[in-house]
């Protein structure tokens, strides 16, 4: 029985690709042959819609198999996990009332802690080799909760002026969040929507490798696939395979099998 490994995809920062890596990386792992479980962190339902067309995902949301119904009766994950259309890749479907998953934690005994325990059967059992969780654009208590039940964060950063500003607080928050996540390590900061036409692209090189954290040698360029993927409810790998983005991803997953080890 080979170790589960639990990798989050988190930065403040909205919009930075947090859910199309962690969609898209979910999907070359699973390709690859590794049994797979991806966790709907947000509210805005991206990765569930990654997969799901959204009259899917609105059932799954409303329905009972999800993580918010999961996070407050704090109830075992392992009755909660949906298949994501592919071989070796299962899910676990978010819901909108995620939005108020700060006021459900507030009145927990060990509140940081909660999904880490929700977490522990499935981990515990072996079935999966990786569980990868995509977080929303926030820093709090449910944020440290997703850090807390992780062996790794990777952070996406847009490769833009905005996409880089605010990336200290992060880290700020990730060495406050060290006492609550001790076992936590930062894998590294995927580059993400690099436009190469740009020579800013060198400047924010520049500025992210002064930053504590390995640096993912794989980019991932703009491209329109990747969009039109989404709209067809499909990780770029299936829906165009010939495209640099899907090239990219499937670099940037091996990439990231090698370091989460
Ligand atoms: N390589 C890319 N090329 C073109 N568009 C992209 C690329 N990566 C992401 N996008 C688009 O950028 C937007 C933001 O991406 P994504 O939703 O993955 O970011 P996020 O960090 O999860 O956002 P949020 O903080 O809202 O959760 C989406 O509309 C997505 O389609
Ligand atoms: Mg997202």
């Amino acid at each position: 029985m080979s170790e589960t490994r639990v990798i989050c995809f988190a930065n403040n920062k909205g919009g930075s690709g947090k859910s199309t890596t962690c969609s898209n990386v979910g999907y070359f792992l699973a390709e690859s042959g590794k049994k797979t479980l991806l966790i709907d962190g947000d509210m805005q339902l991206n990765l569930s819609l990654a997969f799901f067309d959204e009259d899917r995902v609105l059932a799954l949301a409303g329905g009972e198999k999800n993580l918010f119904n999961a996070i407050k009766k704090q109830d075992d994950l392992s009755d909660y996990v949906v298949s994501a259309g592919y071989e070796n890749l299962d899910m676990i479907p978010s819901s909108t009332l995620m939005s108020s998953i700060e006021f459900e934690l507030f009145s927990k005994w060990q509140r940081e802690y909660i999904l880490k325990k929700c977490l522990k059967n499935l981990r515990d059992s072996g079935k999966y080799d990786y569980i990868l969780i995509d977080a929303p654009p926030t820093l709090g208590g449910w944020v440290m909760n997703i850090l807390a039940a992780s062996d790794f964060l990777i952070v996406p950063v847009e490769a833009s002026p905005w996409g880089l500003f605010g990336l200290s607080n992060l880290f700020e928050f990730l060495s406050e969040a060290s006492g609550i996540a001790p076992d936590l390590k930062i894998a590294g900061i995927a580059v993400t929507k690099v436009d190469g036409r740009k020579n800013y692209f060198k400047q924010t090189m520049e500025t992210l490798k002064e930053l504590p954290a390995h640096l993912f040698e794989t980019y991932i360029h703009l491209d329109s696939n990747i969009e039109w993927a989404q709209d067809n409810s499909k990780p770029v790998g299936k829906y165009r395979r010939s495209s640099r983005s899907s090239k990219e991803y499937q670099l940037l997953t091996e990439e990231i099998e090698r370091v989460c080890r």
